[in-house]
């Protein structure tokens, strides 16, 4: 029997936070002995604000070390980067001119993003989820496995691939698979340090906010010593303490306790007592990954080789797509 397919990537902008690990790539990781896997690493999503193309090249490499060192398995997996298969691109301007504006314009994302931006904003900003769509469409993804902060950008996804369906293939000829959000409750949403109420994120001025992967031990001591915390006596569960919530949720992932564990162990501390516990188990999560990312690393040929593959095997599955999406459209094409 074949294996689903399962597809998913992470923007090259700056290295990874712990919220992307533990809404992610932890989970792909997870899933991947039992699917056909593709992961990229999506450097066109990445130019979308503002980049430093001093820097793109060489962040293109880290994430795709960081997906090998999570425990992203060759055997399993294909790593690829998102520029190097020109599919994604021509498929992201085919479904552009299918896909009404209005669709874009309600995208949550898309609006806090502009509102940043000011004047600045791109069309690209606004055009990045039918890019998403291009990448998650051209492998006829069955499961797409995310943060929660995706979540529309996956109905989008799957709105853009049935109106297309209907408009050009019908119920018995689908072009597009119609592809499923893999959302898992725990880890889906990881909050800033700084403000329980906000998600942590890569592009918060404060590098306070954020556990990024490779932050050395010192600098998740002072993170977490640092951290916005309550006062209210006893650590607890409860809808009014959003900090309280996110740093035992993180506790619990880490040390994959339930919640009632974590209830039992920490209900009587205070914070003091709680966050050199939870220093540790950052520590202790993120040190084998920073290990293996540090090897990995030394050996550029070996992540070219990796990445030269993936490109090959990426595109030998995303051109047939492509190939059946441009027959749809009544394109003219010539075989050689
Ligand atoms: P990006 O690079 O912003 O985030 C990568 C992944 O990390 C998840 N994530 C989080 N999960 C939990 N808590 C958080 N605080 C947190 N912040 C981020 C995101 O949900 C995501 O799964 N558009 C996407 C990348 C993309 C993609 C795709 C994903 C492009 N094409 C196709 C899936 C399929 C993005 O910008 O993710």
């Amino acid at each position: 029997m074949t294996k689903k397919r399962v597809l998913s990537g992470v923007q090259p902008t700056g290295n990874l936070h712990i919220g992307n690990y533990l809404g992610a790539i932890r989970n792909w990781v997870e899933l991947q002995p039992n699917y056909d896997n593709f992961f990229c690493v999506v450097d066109l999503h990445a130019i979308t604000v503002p980049h430093n193309p001093a820097t793109l090249a060489q962040d293109t490499y880290t994430i795709a070390a960081l997906y090998l060192a999570c425990g992203i398995d060759l055997n399993y997996s294909t790593i690829f980067v998102q520029s190097h298969v020109s599919a994604h691109s021509e498929l992201a301007w085919l479904l552009n001119c299918v896909t009404p504006l209005n669709w874009l314009e309600r995208m949550i994302q898309f609006k806090e993003k502009a509102i940043k931006q000011g004047e600045n904003v791109s069309v690209g900003l606004l055009d990045y989820p039918i890019l998403m769509a291009a990448d998650i469409l051209l492998y006829d993804a069955d499961q797409v496995p995310v943060g929660e902060d995706q979540k529309q950008h996956l109905e989008l996804t799957r709105d853009i691939a049935m109106r297309f369906n209907d408009k050009f293939g019908g119920e018995k000829n689908p072009i597009f698979k119609i592809p499923e959000p893999l959302i898992r409750q725990e880890g889906a949403r990881i909050m800033s340090l700084a403000d329980g109420t906000k998600k942590m994120s890569k592009s918060d001025p404060s590098p306070l906010s954020r556990i990024s992967l490779l932050d050395s031990s010192d600098d998740i001591q002072k993170k977490i010593k640092k951290c916005k915390t309550d006062t209210i006596m006893g650590l607890n569960f409860a809808n009014d303490r959003p900090e309280c919530n996110n740093l035992l949720g993180l506790y619990g992932i880490l040390t994959e306790k339930t919640k009632e564990e974590v209830i039992l162990e920490c209900s009587d501390m205070g914070w003091g007592k709680f966050k050199p516990l939870l220093t540790d188990a950052i520590i202790n999560a993120l040190t084998p990954i920073q290990t293996k990312y540090n090897e990995i690393m030394t050996d550029k040929n070996y992540l070219d080789s990796v990445l030269k593959e993936g490109k090959e095997k990426a595109e030998s599955v995303a051109n047939i797509t492509l190939k059946r999406v441009k027959d749809a459209l009544g394109y003219l094409i010539i075989t050689s």
